[in-house]
């Protein structure tokens, strides 16, 4: 077992850490400072979470810390990001009650962590959270940077707050339970950060997956490749807390990805393998337009294939596409921006010609 490494996430004048290694989860109460005068603990999270193992151990921690702690589970998958869910919840905290200097802990993916930190951002204006993330992208990124939101029919992610956390503590044991898809998924956003920012990345995932496909399971490759990611969000988020600038770069891949998971009903493909879909249409697309080297792209393309994500994305109808990618917090009066690299770990935003984007999707979609 080593060490857990530290990383800071300063903003608004006050930081907190995100903690990355191996079995910190039961000393949890030693990796991180609590709020000094919380006495009661709300610990929000879902049934697959509790039966593997993964609860217990941070509730044990909290009550050692002198918390008493409470637990509220929540309906399983993107469902529970819903605003009955949330309200039983802030029922829940009322008649606890969860006072202003108390804690909701999310022990989850990013469905407990958006959740669980939205109801903390709102109940009682505003109650501290500490986020425990146990899927690979909650890891790498929703546990990081403080958005936090539920879903309305309308769209999703549509209602929410900022609202950091006072810390996020990453066991990357936890991966071990979880579904082969969902972890593999996560490795959509950590080839992101790899081809956005630090190239390092890409080597340690091509050492280890030789020449062919491989599961990514070793837990020391696992423990530097959060470090690695959570390292990257967290820089990005502290220069910049919300979103334009370099915050943009983070979305490399997502464009087109949002779009795919929207029009699939966000069940169809998960988020990693839609941004892994996304993020080699911006690869070729940076080719197409001149922006990136051929090698770059080939490089990124092979490694999604080898760990074993889905490039290819479904065929969908055009106009959704387009529309829903006009919608995209990135579109300015000038058309639709999207994230293309001009090298490994150089990002640049550019509004390409549709028909440009047209053919490269023509082409994905008929390979
Ligand atoms: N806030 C942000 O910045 C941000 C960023 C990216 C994504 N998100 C949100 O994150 C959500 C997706 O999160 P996700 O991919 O983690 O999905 P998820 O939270 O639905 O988790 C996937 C499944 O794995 C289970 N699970 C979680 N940890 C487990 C473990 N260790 N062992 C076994 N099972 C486990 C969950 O119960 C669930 O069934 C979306 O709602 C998305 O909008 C938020």
């Amino acid at each position: 077992v080593s060490r857990p490494t530290r990383i800071g996430v300063p903003v608004n004048g006050r930081a907190y850490d995100v903690v990355v290694g191996s079995r910190i989860l039961e000393h949890l109460d030693e990796h991180v400072t609590l709020p000094a005068d919380a006495a009661r603990a709300v610990v929000v999270t879902q049934e697959p979470v509790i039966a593997a193992g993964h609860v217990e151990p941070v509730e044990d921690a909290l009550r050692r810390a002198g918390l008493d702690v409470h637990r509220r589970e929540v309906p399983d998958g993107e469902g529970a990001k819903d605003v009955d869910v949330l309200a039983d919840l802030w029922a829940s905290c009322a008649e606890l009650p969860l006072a202003r200097t108390d804690l909701v802990v999310a022990v989850g993916g990013g469905v407990v962590g958006d959740l669980a930190g939205f109801a903390a951002a709102t109940f009682n204006r505003g109650v501290a959270v500490l986020q425990v993330p146990t899927t690979l992208l909650a890891q790498v990124d929703a546990a990081i940077g403080g958005k936090t939101g539920i879903n309305l029919a309308q769209g999703k992610n549509l209602v929410g707050a900022f609202h950091q956390p006072v810390g996020v503590v990453c066991d990357v044991d936890v991966l071990a339970t979880l579904p082969g898809r969902v972890r593999t998924e996560g490795l959509g956003e950590v080839v992101k950060y790899g081809l956005s920012h630090d190239p390092t990345i890409l080597h340690l995932l091509e050492e280890r997956t030789g020449g062919g496909a491989a599961r990514v399971d070793d837990p020391l490759l696992l423990e530097e490749l959060v470090r690695r990611s959570v390292a990257v969000k967290a820089a990005v988020v502290a220069a910049d807390e919300r979103e334009g600038g370099q915050r943009a770069f983070l979305n490399l891949g997502h464009t087109y990805g949002h779009a795919i998971e929207a029009l699939t009903g966000y069940d169809l493909v998960l988020h990693g393998e839609a941004v892994s879909m996304g993020l080699v249409l911006a690869l070729r697309l940076g080719v197409r337009l001149g922006a990136t080297p051929a090698t770059v792209a080939d490089r990124g393309e092979r490694l999604l294939e080898r760990v074993g994500l889905p490039i290819r994305p479904p065929t969908l109808d055009r106009a959704a596409v387009w529309a829903t990618m006009r919608r995209d917090k990135k579109a300015g009066r000038d058309g639709v921006r999207f994230v293309l690299l001009e090298d490994e770990g150089r990002c640049v935003l550019r509004v390409p010609p549709e028909v440009d984007v047209d053919a490269v999707i023509d082409e994905l979609e008929r390979s």
